[in-house]
């Protein structure tokens, strides 16, 4: 499932979350942070993962997702790996087809994450940069994927995605994986689903025994697939 979360960061954050992502940020080689058939695709910058301005960056959105419900609701998140910052601009501007690694060690705190679902958080104006489309190969064909900033997409982990080179100005990202409660992309969508529906019934018909029935189905679900 991909889904678009947005404003996942309100405007002061944003605006603060951008006034620390500058020029003079601890930027480095993206590359020093990629393995195997990774390397020879990826030409961009991250974040320094063990600078005060990650650090300080990494609450903010790890607050944003926390407090998003529609995040809990597609995710349902066991494990967050903490938040990443990149960069594409200039001469490290692009990122080309690959596979995020299946299970990744968080230098933060010293956690394995099995990456279940990606998340892409985009942090630059779209109108300030030319290209730097995440695109996504699902089963429905590329997905090609620009946001407006503070806005966030989640997608399965187990796709081949790609940035396409930024020719203009600088695109900004957070960049994180979340191991799920429910490990299959088909049920976190099916239960998805249900979660949405019920929440559209209540709003029509107010809470019903029928609903209430539901609700007791999807716990049911959920309790059958979960690992906490
Ligand atoms: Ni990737």
């Amino acid at each position: 499932m991909l889904l678009h979360l947005k404003n996942l960061l309100s405007k002061d954050e944003l605006a603060s979350v951008q006034a620390q992502l500058g020029e003079d940020a601890p930027w480095r080689d993206g590359r020093s942070s990629a393995g195997g058939q990774a390397l020879a695709q990826k030409n961009n910058q991250q974040l320094a993962q063990e600078s005060d301005v990650a650090r300080q960056l990494q609450t903010v959105v790890l607050a944003a997702v926390r407090r998003d419900p529609l995040f809990f609701s597609a995710a349902l998140p066991r494990k967050i790996f903490n938040p990443l910052f990149n960069r594409y601009g200039g001469d490290a501007n692009h990122y080309g087809d690959h596979i995020d690694g299946a299970v990744l060690h968080s230098h933060a705190d010293g956690q394995w994450v099995r990456s279940d679902i990606s998340c892409t958080l985009f942090l630059a104006d779209p109108d300030s940069y030319d290209g730097g489309e995440l695109v996504v190969v699902d089963s429905f064909g590329p997905q090609r994927i620009k946001l407006p900033a503070g806005d966030a997409v989640i997608y399965p982990a187990t796709r081949v995605h790609r940035v396409e080179p930024v020719t203009r100005g600088a695109r900004l990202a957070s960049f994180f994986w979340i191991e799920s409660m429910v490990r299959s992309d088909e049920q976190r969508r099916l239960l998805f689903d249900m979660d949405m529906n019920l929440l559209r019934l209540r709003a029509q018909h107010g809470e019903t025994a029928e609903t209430t029935a539901l609700t007791g189905t999807y716990h049911n679900l959920l309790r059958m697939w979960a690992n906490t």
